[in-house]
């Protein structure tokens, strides 16, 4: 019992920026970004919202998939940076695609929000809840990177990737996932603070806070965990995954995850390097991208993961 991957899309900003662009306001240089990263660009938004992307991404789903907006009976939009606090961008994006027969709702798992949706869609799928979901992971980040800080402005990109995903009876998916909430001030963004009569606060609006050595041990230690415990209960080994589709954070992240589970870095595509770190909306771009250039193919044995704020992770291990 399980899913299977009908269709996928993606949507960015038009306004590429390269380092060279970043080195300009910050002290900072491609290099630096390039070597301790493995990002050379990423898209900026300017004008484009989170439901612009979210849109364009899930209308290119839908036409990959073959299937219309009223078939689909369940939407969940992954995100931490939505348009609005309320409605959520579910809801936003059901109407602007008119999918009127489906549940719509966000969830907030950051860089994991993409497989903490696919993990709840499959939940949906074996209750009898929903038979098509839109899956969408969706960021404008740009909008709280402190772009005077050259640790964190560096990493993020803004974007939106989505996947039609049918309910299968036949299909194997394992997942493997957890939270670990005493370690949020790792990487975090304050929400607008108390302000009422009773509390007056002019304090501004908060921007990314990361301890990025914090969260690389943290990448490098759960995620190979993870993989394993999804591929066990499964009942594969690394030797039979074709391709591992992770969380575009960090090139040197991937790296020692490859070497983790004693596989080649060709296993393992990248898209960092074009698009920096869009949190939820990594891996839905990365499969699309993927499936796109070919090297995503039916009957491929697949791993997703992600990986980020919370702390929280997720992998899943499927036959594409
Ligand atoms: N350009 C130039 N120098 C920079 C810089 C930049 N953009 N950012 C930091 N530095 C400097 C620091 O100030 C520091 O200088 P110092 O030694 O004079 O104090 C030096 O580079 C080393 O900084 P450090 O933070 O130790 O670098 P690092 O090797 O840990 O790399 C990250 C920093 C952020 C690239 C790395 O920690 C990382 O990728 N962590 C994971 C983050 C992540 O994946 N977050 C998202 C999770 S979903």
């Amino acid at each position: 019992m399980g899913f299977r991957i009908m269709g996928t899309g993606r949507a960015v900003p038009a306004n590429a920026v390269s380092n060279d662009d970043i080195a300009k306001f910050v002290d900072t240089s491609d290099e630096w970004i390039s070597q301790r990263t493995g990002i050379k660009n990423r898209y900026i938004s300017t004008g484009e919202t989170l439901n612009d992307l979210a849109k364009e991404a899930s209308e290119k789903a839908m036409e990959m998939a073959h299937v219309t907006a009223d078939s689909i009976d369940l939407i969940i939009v992954g995100t931490l940076s939505p348009d609005r606090i309320y409605p959520s961008a579910a809801c936003e994006l059901q109407a602007n695609i008119g999918a009127v027969n489906a549940i719509a709702f966000d969830i907030n798992a950051a860089c994991s929000g993409f497989l903490f949706a696919l993990q709840i869609a499959n939940g949906y799928f074996a209750t009898g809840g929903a038979k098509r979901a839109l899956l969408v992971g969706a960021e404008i980040l740009s909008k709280m990177t402190d772009w005077t800080d050259r640790g964190t402005c560096v990493l993020f990109g803004d974007g939106a990737g989505a996947c039609i995903v049918d309910y299968d009876k036949d299909a194997v998916v394992t997942f493997s996932s957890g939270s670990d909430g005493t370690k949020g001030d790792a990487l975090y963004c304050n929400n607008r603070p108390i302000n009422n009569p009773f509390l007056k606060n002019e304090s501004s609006l908060d921007h990314t806070h990361m301890d990025g050595q914090e969260v690389f041990k943290f990448a490098v230690k759960t995620v190979p965990r993870a993989i394993e415990d999804a591929m066990e209960k499964a009942g594969v080994t690394a030797q039979d995954v074709d391709v591992f589709l992770l969380h575009q954070a960090n090139l040197r992240i991937i790296e020692a995850v490859a070497k983790r589970l004693k596989r080649p870095m060709e296993k393992f595509p990248l898209i960092m390097s074009e698009f920096g770190n869009m949190s939820a909306a990594c891996v839905p771009i990365l499969l699309d991208t993927q499936i796109r250039n070919g090297t995503v193919q039916r009957g491929m044995q697949t791993v997703m993961a992600g990986f980020g704020a919370g702390l929280t992770w997720c992998a899943a291990v499927f036959v594409y």
